[in-house]
């Protein structure tokens, strides 16, 4: 049975006020038992507040990013030990503003995922074709090369750990949500391809999530299709009614 998973990507928002706002707004609405994993990604200096203020809740709290290396002169930079030091173990790595505003390569997040999984983290990692490759019909061919490039040297016991994202970098921010269809066909195309490449087993327990635009009028009908195990939120993530909406969606 896969993991059914609603994630907020806060991105680069809150600070440890709103942060501590959100948080508790969320708590004090979400559903006593529910059998979606909730996911929240704040910003690195709200992580460790965020994991206090989570704790016995059932929440996981996520970090947005990790560097490759495990420690040195990476001025600015946020290493394994450090997300584990304060209890962090799960990483959002390949979001496509990180590859898109620091030169993040298929290469490169090969690298982060295996020190992320070394140190055994979760980790959700994000794919996901520019307008123009959908426009010329070349959406398949990128997903597939982005994820044969940065996952598809990992082992089968590596595959436990890894949550797959499909962020449609079209759908991100601009409200054009990609339809359930395009979303089902995508995510139907990538389980296909973890069966071909990796195997079955891995195929039918690897979650894979949709991002881009989900709000809360339209996340039941895309959460509904047979291959969206969930979804990574954005925008609507930020408000906690809103978020909650969307996790309720799941139900
Ligand atoms: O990582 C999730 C994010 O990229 C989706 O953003 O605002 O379109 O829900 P949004």
């Amino acid at each position: 049975m896969r993991k059914k998973i609603v994630a907020g990507n806060w991105k680069m928002n809150n600070d440890i006020v709103q942060s501590k706002a959100l948080i508790e707004g969320i708590l004090s609405k979400k559903p006593e038992t529910t059998a979606t994993k909730i996911v929240i990604a704040p910003g690195f200096v709200n992580l460790q507040a965020a994991v206090e203020q989570t704790r016995d809740t059932g929440i996981i709290v996520a970090a947005q990013n990790m560097h490759q290396a495990e420690s040195g002169a990476f001025t600015g930079e946020v290493s394994v030990g450090m997300l584990k030091g304060i209890n962090v173990n799960t990483v959002i790595l390949g979001h496509s503003e990180r590859r898109q505003y620091f030169g993040e390569t298929n290469s490169i997040l090969a690298e982060k995922v295996n020190t992320a999984l070394k140190h055994n983290l979760t980790v959700i990692f994000c794919f996901g074709e520019e307008l123009a490759e959908r426009q010329s019909a070349k959406h398949f061919d990128v997903v597939e090369t982005q994820l044969r490039e940065a996952l598809f040297h990992l082992s089968e016991s590596d595959w436990s750990n890894i949550v797959l994202a499909y962020e449609p970098v079209w759908a991100i921010g601009t409200g054009e949500t990609a339809t359930p269809e395009q979303a089902q066909e995508m995510h139907a195309f990538v389980r296909a391809l973890l069966r071909n490449n990796v195997g079955e087993t891995i195929a039918g327990q690897t979650s894979i999530l949709y991002g881009g635009s989900v709000k809360a009028d339209n996340a039941r009908e895309i959460f509904g299709k047979p291959d969206v195990d969930g979804g990574l939120i954005g925008g609507a993530s930020l408000k906690a009614d809103d978020f909650l909406a969307i996790v309720n969606a799941m139900e």
